[in-house]
């Protein structure tokens, strides 16, 4: 069994999609399955870490020796991780959470009607930006999935949230992103270091994040 390299760290993963709820029978949401995030926590629990996973709706298996939390909306996710942000050494943020959320929830069924309708969407809390604006002396990665500009895209958006490192997934890319077993990943850091991996099973891209993840409560313990 692995090195319990990880003993008395206590680490924050969100996982999954959130819902956005537009009426009692309908939502908007994206095609996150939660894979990513169950196999960071269960990798991160082999290592000796004492994992909470915040989880969006999934159809997957807790891993075992976790404590799982579940939420349905982007501002439940943002309150469930801020209720626990203080306490944690780290946090991964590996959910698809959405930008945008129907402006109004209608209480009952919308009915069909003539010509198009227009729904009007407000922005949701970004989590990672307040964990960035909040964090002192814990570790913060944050995921980036693009379909274009990945590079430029994930180096921006490492910086605004103030990460210690963001893993990119280009979602464009065979085998890679949403829904797969499988993905292809680079990592970047706010040094400019970055390290670029073949495409990988989502169990091996863990242990590849998990080892980093160590290697920067390796710096941060010096300091
Ligand atoms: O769940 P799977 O099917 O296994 O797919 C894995 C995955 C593709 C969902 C995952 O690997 C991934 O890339 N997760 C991040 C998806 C995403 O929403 O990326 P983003 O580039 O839109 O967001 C950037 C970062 O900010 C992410 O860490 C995200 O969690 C965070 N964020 C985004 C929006 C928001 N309102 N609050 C946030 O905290």
């Amino acid at each position: 069994s692995p090195k319990k390299t990880l003993d008395g760290k206590k680490v924050l993963i969100t996982a999954g999609p959130t819902r956005e709820a537009f009426d009692p029978v309908r939502y908007f949401t994206n095609y996150s399955s939660g894979k990513m995030g169950y196999s960071l926590a269960h990798v991160l629990q082999e290592r000796g870490a004492e994992v909470t996973l915040i989880s969006g709706p999934t159809h997957l298996k807790t891993p075992e020796h976790v404590s799982r939390i579940n939420v349905t909306s982007a501002i439940e996710m943002f309150e469930a991780v801020m209720k626990r942000e203080s306490e944690m050494d780290a946090v991964i943020m590996s959910a698809a959470i959405a930008d945008y959320r129907p402006k109004e929830i209608f209480h009952q069924k919308m009915k069909k009607q003539e010509g198009s309708l227009f729904v009007e969407m407000v922005r949701n809390p970004d989590i990672l930006l307040e964990l960035g604006k909040r964090k002192d002396k814990q570790v913060l990665i944050g995921f980036a999935a693009e379909t274009e500009h990945l590079e430029d895209y994930a180096k921006e958006k490492l910086r605004k949230k103030n990460l210690d490192m963001i893993v990119a997934n280009n979602i464009a890319e065979e085998g890679s992103g949403f829904e797969k077993d499988t993905n292809k990943v680079s990592f970047y850091y706010p040094d400019g270091n970055f390290k670029s991996f073949e495409l990988m099973t989502k169990h091996q891209v863990s242990e590849h994040i998990v080892d980093a993840l160590e290697e920067l409560f390796k710096v941060s313990d010096l300091s």
